[in-house]
Parts: structure tokens; sequence; C-alpha cells
């Protein structure tokens, strides 16, 4: 019983271990930044920045992370274990294969090999001081702040929860209010620029995920379809959250609706306990969670539609034996070309790894787009593509999302080896989906992209070309 109210707890030892094995590894590419030729490193002129950058905004008071890396004592103190987080990539927590696929992406907090390999040497060198004097002054804003605002200033609009307080243990839980959206959006339909999903306080390490949607009042039952509640029908998704997601920033030039007179419509999946280093085990009284939007001006201009949908993988059963392993993956093709703008997988404790692929049925080729071999429940991130390399599916062109599954003791999350996994809602059960964002084109559109990209590849070349002449 102890483990399924604490599932990360058994979960964390063994990542441990499984740590430790590989390290001799790791170990040898750090030793070789600290031979002697390597320059002396210190905290305050070569470790301090990347540490204020990439670690202070969960490592601090108040924080998601487990303890604080604020002050140079801090940091001192817990050296070698930042030292083997950062070289093995699981910190910052940023889980993406940093060999295959398209690597240009919005808001990745992966550090480059350059910082990993001075963080090592420094730890190696002693992990020294320096002039104190030189170490940059520290801005630490509120910590329940929108992390979007430091891009876009403070929403336009906000949607909070209703409060609900969540047991210290006890079964997965749901929530679902349907809330007014505070602000103005004015009596037309309007554009989104970026939506972050945000639960209050403790409310984080409780919350697995929350989904909103746009309701609009029913005017009459004949306006009644499948999401319909209380006298509201559904009005296409506002966003979706789940644990340690940063939010969704919206392309230009593209629109994400939002229609005049919206209500939220939340659904909101609670774990009792909390999940990860930081669960509070406690109850979490009048738990909320926020919502906030950004908003282009009246006058902002688009070519094309941007929507975020759930799409399944479910070609065969989702279930595992105790000790077993297993794989499903989901084929989807459209009418028209799309632009992918962003990809996120979902799933539990027994999901590892997952991947997007598309296969083009004119050559036969498939290519990776992307890969996540190392994936965690307690980091759901959507991997926001570059403008410039968001990948084009043409049409009739599919779409294929892959994903590994492991029961075994092997797997680090796993709390409980022996048990039989089933697909389903709670967080013990299974999922297969991914949330993807793409913007719907015509053939014009598509071959318009293409075409530019074309030409500015064509004028890097050509500027390299004269560049190393
Ligand atoms: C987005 C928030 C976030 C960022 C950014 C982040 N961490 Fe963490 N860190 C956490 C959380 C949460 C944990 C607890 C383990 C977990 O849930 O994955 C953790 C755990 C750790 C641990 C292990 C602590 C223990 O006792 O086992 C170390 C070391 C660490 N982080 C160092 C770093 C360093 C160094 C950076 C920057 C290079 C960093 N973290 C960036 C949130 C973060």
């Amino acid at each position: 019983m102890e483990l399924q109210k604490r599932p990360w707890i058994g979960a964390a030892t063994i990542a441990l271990a499984a740590i430790f094995a590989f390290q001799s590894a790791a170990h040898a590419q750090a030793t070789f930044a600290s031979s002697n030729d390597a320059p002396a490193l210190t905290y305050s002129a070569d470790v301090a920045s990347i540490i204020q950058e990439n670690c202070t905004v969960c490592h601090r008071p108040g924080g998601i992370g487990p303890m604080e890396l604020v002050t140079f004592e801090d940091v001192r103190r817990y050296a070698p274990l930042i030292k083997n987080k950062v070289v093995n990539r699981i910190m910052p927590p940023y889980y993406y294969d940093d060999d295959i696929g398209i690597q240009d992406l919005k808001e990745d907090w992966r550090l480059s090999q350059e910082d990993i390999n001075t963080i090592a040497a420094w730890v190696d060198q002693g992990a020294p001081l320096g002039n104190a004097d030189e170490i940059p002054a520290l801005n630490l804003h509120d910590s329940d702040d929108w992390s979007l605002s430091n891009l876009f200033g403070p929403p336009d609009l906000l949607a909070p929860s209703t409060p609900i307080d969540v047991p210290a243990a006890g079964l997965d839980m749901w929530h679902r209010p349907i809330v007014p959206i505070l602000g103005d959006i004015g009596t037309e339909e309007r554009c989104i620029k970026a939506l972050q999903v945000k639960p209050r306080g403790a409310a984080k390490t409780v919350v697995h995920h929350a989904n909103s949607t746009f309701q609009l009042s029913r005017e009459s039952d004949d306006d009644a379809d499948a999401d319909d509640d209380a006298g509201f029908r559904g009005s296409g998704r506002a966003t979706e959250y789940a644990m340690g997601k940063l939010g969704e920033i919206i392309p230009d030039g593209v629109c994400r609706v939002i229609p005049p007179d919206a209500w939220i419509r939340w659904d909101i999946h609670m774990y009792p306990g909390g999940l990860g280093a930081s669960a509070v085990n406690d109850v979490v009284e009048g738990n909320i969670v926020d919502l906030g939007i950004w908003l282009h001006p009246v006058d902002y201009e688009y070519d094309y539609k941007q929507t975020l949908s759930l799409y399944g993988i479910r070609q065969g059963e989702l279930v595992m034996p105790p000790h077993g392993t297993t794989m499903m993956q989901g084929f989807h093709s459209f009418d028209h070309p799309v632009r992918i703008d962003s990809f996120q997988p979902h799933g539990h404790l027994r999901l590892r790894s997952a991947s997007l692929e598309f296969f083009y049925p004119k050559t036969g080729r498939t290519e990776i787009i992307s890969m996540i071999s190392n994936w965690s429940a307690t980091w759901h991130q959507s991997h926001l593509y570059e403008d410039d390399v968001a990948p084009l599916l043409p049409t009739g062109a599919v779409m294929i999302i892959k994903q590994w599954y492991d029961n075994t003791a092997g797997n680090p999350n796993n709390p409980d080896p022996d048990q039989w996994v089933d697909g389903g809602s709670r967080t013990a059960d299974e999922m297969s989906h991914a949330w993807i964002a793409m913007t719907h084109l015509d053939e014009e559109g598509y071959e318009k992209i293409v075409e530019e990209r074309k030409a500015a590849e064509e004028a890097a070349e050509e500027a390299q070309r004269i560049a190393s002449n």
C-alpha cells in the first residue's frame, strides 16, 4: 500500500542505481576536461551564470526543485550531484534526443555540451569560488509568476478554476468546473498568441494534468453535442497542461481562435499525495489551477488557422502483463498539407520512449522527426519547433506516432512491476496519445513555405561559399 501512495519513492532509488551504473562512461568524458591543460574554472567567472540562467528558476525558495541552488554555498554543497545530473542530461529536465530528428526548438532547456563540460570540469577542480564580487546579481522574481510573462508581459485573459481540496492519500480525482474568462475578448473572434496553465503553489505537485476547452452557452437544445454540459456546448480546445509543462506559443502568422463570449471548461486530474521528489504527501487545500491567455491585437493578420488536438495511438490493445513490455503506434493523414508546430507525447509511469515519424508513400521513405528515448511522467514538455524548421506533412503523407512501454523492474519510474497494466485514465493505468499543434495549410501555402526554405538554404550556402573564399 505504501508503494501505491508514493510511487516515486522506490522509483527514485532505482533511478539512482541506474545512473551510477552508467556513470563510468560519463566520468571518463568529464575527467578528460580536467586534464592539466584545462583552464582553471571558478564559480564566479564560469559557473554562476550557467546555474542562474538554467537552474535557479526551479531551485530556489518556493520553487519546485527539492533544494535551493541560489548561493555559492548551495551549489558547492551539491556539486558532485549536480555534475552527475548535468552530465547525464537529467537536469535541466528536458528530455529530447540530441542525435536524431529536428533539433531547433523554442524554449529548449537543454544545456549546451560546452556548459556541461564547464560544470563537470569545475566540480573536478574542487568547485572553487573565485572572486565573490564577480558573481552576477540574481534577479529572483515571484515563483508563482507566469514564466511566459518574460516574453509577453502579463496575460490578457485569466480563467482560474474553482478551488478544491485534495487529500494527502487516496485514489485519483477529477475536477471539471466551467468558469468565466476574466478580461476582455471583445465581440469578435480573436487570435491567441500564447497560453500557460499553472497550478497555484502546492497544487503543482498534485495536478497530473489539466485540459481546458472553450465553452459557449447553448441557445437551444438543438445545439447539443457530445461535449454538452449544464447548458454549454464545446467550442474547441483551449490548451492542455501536464506536470512540468511550460506553456504554448503559437507561431506568428497563424491563428488559434478564441471565440467571443467563451467560458472555460476545466478537466483537472489530481493525484493525492503528489508525484515527484517535491511531492507534498500532505492535504493540499483550495487547489486552484490558473489559465493565462495572451492575445494578438484585434487587427492581427494571418493566413491559416492552427489547432491543438489529441492524436490517438490506438492500433492494438494497450495491456501489459507483470514484467512485460509493449509498443503502440498510431497513423494519421490529412486531406490537406499541414505544418506541425509542436509535439508532446502523453503517457504515465510505464511510458519510456516516444517518437514522431513521417512516412511518404510517394517515395517509400520514412523520416524521424522527433525522438524522446528517456521519457518521464513528471516532465510533459511540448516540443515547440522553430518556425523555419517546423516539419511539413504533404497531403496524404502519414504521421506515425510510436510509444514504447516498460512494465519491468528495469524501468526506474515503475512503482510495481508485479501489476497488470491496462489502458485507462488513472495514474496507475497507461495512456497512448500525443498532443500536436498544427497549422492547416492549402497546397499554395505549402509550396510557398517549401520555396522560402529552399531560398533561405541557398542563400546560406552562398554566404558560406563567399566567406570561405
Ligand atoms: C523546471 C524546473 C527545474 C529546472 C530548470 C532544474 N531543475 Fe533540478 N530538479 C527539479 C525537480 C522537480 C527535481 C526533483 C526530481 C524530479 O522530480 O525530477 C530536481 C532535482 C535535481 C537534482 C537532484 C536532487 C536530489 O536530491 O536528488 C539536482 C542535483 C538538480 N536538480 C540540479 C539541477 C541543475 C544543476 C539544474 C540546472 C542546470 C537544474 N536542476 C534545473 C526541477 C528543476
